[in-house]
This record gives C-alpha cells, structure tokens and sequence, in this order.
C-alpha cells in the first residue's frame, strides 16, 4: 500500500516503501519540487522540500495524524494488515494502512488516499439531528471520531480523549462525507466529571486573554455534556464553501512520534528553538506567542502540556504558532498526579510552579528575564480578569466555580511569589472511577502520570 497525500486538494506528495516495506519516505511532486523554495515546510517543518524525507520523519508525521490510545485500536480492529504494538501504536506500514483507510479528512489540510485513487472531492454534508449526534457519541468507542468507513466518512485526528468531527452550517449539525471537511470538534464528558465544561471554562478564558478566536461552548445530546470547539483550520471560503488551513502538532515538527509527546529536557526551548529555524514572519513574536500558551496552561493548573498540545499553522511558505487547545484544570481532578507532562522550569509538580519557573521557562526559550517576567505578570493579569467575568451562561455552576476559585487562587499565589499550591477545599470535581466506566483512557494513559506511562510504553508494557 502506498499513499498520495493531498494539501488543500492539490497533490504534493506520494509514500515510497524502504526496507522492503517495513519503512516508508515521504517524497514531494515533481511540482513542488520546481516550484517551493528548498526548506519550505510544504507538510512539515519535519519535511522540508525538496526532499525526500527520511524515514523517521515520514513515520512520525504520518502516526502523528491518527489518533492514540483506545481510539487507534478501536480503527485498526477492521483494516486489513494493521498489528498495532504495544497495543496501541503503529508501525510504519499501519500508519499508511490506516491512512489509506481513513486519511480523507486529516487535520490540516492533508487529505490522504490510496496511491492512484482518484483525487478527493469536495464531499458532501448528511445533516445529523440530536438524537443521531447523542448515539454517534454513545458509539465513540466503537467508532472514533464517528468515522465510518462503510458509508465513506473516513476521518482521523489525533489525541487520547473520544470525540466526534462534525460540520456545523446555519446552525445544523452534518456529518462530512466522502472526505468533506469537519468545522466542529464535539468532546464528550465521559470519566472526567465535568470535564466538558471545565474544558469549556478555561478555553473561555484563553479566548478572552486572545489566545485563540475558536467559539466554545457545552452542548447537551441525550444525557451527554459536550465541548463543542470550532476548528481554527478551517475557515469559510468566497462561496461559504468550507476551506481547510494546513497544521501540524509540534511533535510533528520536530519529527517526533506521538509516543514520545511528552518531550524530555526542556521541551519550550526545543519549541522556541524550531520557531527561530523555520521561515516565520516573526520569530520572536512567535516565540512570546508559545511562552503566553505554556503560561497559561500552568497558571490555569494544566498538566497536560505536551508536543501534541501545541499547534503550528503552515501557508505554504511561513509557519506561525496556531491558536491554544485542549486546556483544563486538570487540578480538579484529585485522581490524577498532578505530575507536569513537560516541566516548568526547573519544576515537574504543578502546584510548585511559581512565577520563577515560569520565568526559567521563558529564558529557555530565549526570552530576557525581564520581558519574560512582565509577560508572565501581564498574562496572569489578564487571566484573573478574563477569569473574574468568566460567563456562567450555559456551564455548570460547580464547574465554573472550582475553575474560577482555582485560577484566581493561583493567581494570588503566583503574585506574592509562592507556589502556585493546590486548588481551595472544596474546588474538587471528584472522578468517576475511570477503570470502571471503560468508555474512557485519559486515566489508563495520558493523564494518570505522563513519564510513568512513557516509560512504561518504552519497556514494552
Ligand atoms: N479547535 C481546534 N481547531 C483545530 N484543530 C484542533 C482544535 N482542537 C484540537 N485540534 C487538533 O486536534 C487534535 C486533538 O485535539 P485535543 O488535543 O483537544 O484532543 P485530546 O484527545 O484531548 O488530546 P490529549 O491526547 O492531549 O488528551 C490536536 O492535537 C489538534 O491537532
Ligand atoms: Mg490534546
């Protein structure tokens, strides 16, 4: 099996096998070749034209697509010659026979199909009404992002956590079919308590402080609280048709797999130091730009930083940083460790961040103590505020308060130059057992304690 890849509806790359099919590279049209600038990041940073890439590279890009964990597996249980390792991830060959399963509708604006199948087409729309949405919810684990292969909805995106890809025009729900692009991003509240509208209540407050533009909001289908987010790669076109923007994750970039996302050493100064190699218009304002996100993730009491919670968009020719997601307050949640996926500073615990990690953070990635300080200061400024206002309408009160109480605590704490501590009694959104529940991994993986769950995927576990 081999793949054409597809940018925005233009063919700018094909798979090559190595190593007797065992390996694959990545290799760009004669096209691109003659007509991109060498180094320009056509895919990837990790993929520079001209080419052709090296195997590793090619590799994490094209696992860096499909989704992880319980996710991963529940798609590969029906395509022919995939054996995921580990139970859960993919060797070269799986990821492009997965792709070539599932690849129409990637993120960015990467659409995969099988070598010399014909090229994709605009799709089409099939509305969905509440009661379809509630069920394709209920059905996530069997069906991840509510793909479907036997009606043509063939669909990938990576991350841990259920979710559903939906198109949202005139206010009605579709699903995108024969490779239409998705606008929405529906992530159930499953094991987590409340996790849809904590989601929804930090990524409020992280638009309120500008570091993104999507609309959020909770949505209730059935008996299911969802986090419904607008997807900042697509856009509307001159016909209001829908009009994908190319992005990759940060491990991604820097040619990693997804596996390894909980980047070892000091993970803001690799992404800085990217961000100052590849043609950006403004690297430094990029740099800031990273520093305010891995701030605000620390400041909201998110341990969930990792390289594939941090986005780039590529034009063609100039990257730039993409807008903040997936950020809640992780704190909440007393089951989990609290155990940063990549350190603040010299800190690996999120409640012993204080604004000295925090400015450590911002030196590795370049940025003068002093700038990085008064970012830092200005940011929590704006959070408290953004926090203080934070609209109720339509969350649940007890989410919106633990939020709240926790980040304005912070705050307090990160001003007077103490740790950043642990949320107030009583702001505690208590777990449902994960292990029973059984629709969910965030516990079985990602969140429980990253470097344990690393390391143990590195022993083979
Ligand atoms: N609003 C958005 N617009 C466009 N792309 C997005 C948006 N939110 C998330 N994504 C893309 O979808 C991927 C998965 O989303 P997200 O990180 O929210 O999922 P998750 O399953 O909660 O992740 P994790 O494994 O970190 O828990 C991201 O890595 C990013 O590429
Ligand atoms: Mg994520």
């Amino acid at each position: 099996m081999n793949l054409d890849i597809y940018l925005g509806g233009e063919l700018v790359a094909q798979t090559s096998p190595r190593s007797r099919g065992t390996k694959f590279v990545i290799e760009y049209t004669d096209a691109v070749r003659s007509t991109r600038e060498p180094g320009t990041p056509v895919l990837s940073c990790s993929l520079p034209a001209p080419g052709p890439s090296a195997p590793a590279a090619a590799w994490a890009f094209l696992e860096g697509l499909l989704p992880e964990g319980a996710a991963l597996n529940a798609m590969a249980a029906g395509v022919r010659n995939v054996r995921l390792q580990d139970g859960a991830t993919a060797q070269p060959s799986d990821a492009v026979n997965l792709l070539a399963e599932y690849g129409r509708e990637c993120a960015g604006a990467v659409a995969v199909v099988p070598r010399g199948e014909p090229a994709p087409g605009p799709g089409r729309y099939q509305g969905i009404d509440v009661d379809n949405i509630a069920r394709a919810l209920a059905d996530l684990p069997r069906r991840p992002l509510g793909a479907d292969p036997d009606s043509d909805i063939r669909m990938s995106l990576a991350g841990n956590q259920p979710k559903l890809l939906l198109a949202r025009q005139h206010d009605q729900w579709y699903q995108p079919v024969h490779g239409a692009p998705s606008t929405h991003i529906l992530k159930p509240t499953g094991v987590w308590t409340l996790s849809a509208d904590n989601e929804c209540a930090v990524m409020t407050i992280a638009r309120a402080v500008g570091l993104t533009d999507s609309q959020v909001w909770v949505e209730t289908f059935g008996d299911i609280r969802v986090c419904v987010a607008q997807r900042y790669d697509r856009k509307s076109g001159p016909g209001g048709e829908v009009v994908r923007l190319h992005q990759e994750d940060m491990c991604q970039a820097l040619g990693m797999r997804p596996r390894e996302k909980y980047l070892t050493g000091r993970p803001s100064g690799r992404m800085a130091a990217l961000l100052r190699e590849v043609p950006t218009v403004d690297p430094r304002q990029a740099i800031r730009s990273l520093l305010r996100q891995v701030a605000f993730r620390a400041i909201v009491g998110d341990e969930d930083g990792h390289g594939k919670n941090v986005g780039l968009l590529l034009d063609g020719s100039m990257v730039r940083l993409a807008p903040m997601y997936d950020a809640l307050t992780t704190q909440l949640y007393p089951d989990l460790s609290g155990k940063l996926g990549a350190p603040v500073g010299s800190q690996e615990n999120l409640a012993k961040v204080d604004l000295g990690a925090l400015v450590e953070e911002g030196v590795a990635c370049g940025i003068d103590e002093n700038s990085a300080r008064r970012l830092i200061v200005t940011l929590a400024d704006e959070i408290a505020e953004a926090a203080r206002n934070l609209p109720a309408e339509g969350l649940d009160e007890q989410a919106v308060h633990a939020v709240k109480d926790t980040v304005l605590l912070r705050i307090e704490r990160l001003r007077r130059g103490e740790q950043m501590g642990t949320p107030p009694a009583g702001a505690v959104l208590s777990a449902r057992t994960a292990r029973s529940s059984g629709t969910l991994d965030r516990a079985t993986l990602a969140r429980t304690s990253p470097s344990d769950v690393t390391s143990d995927l590195r022993r083979g576990r």
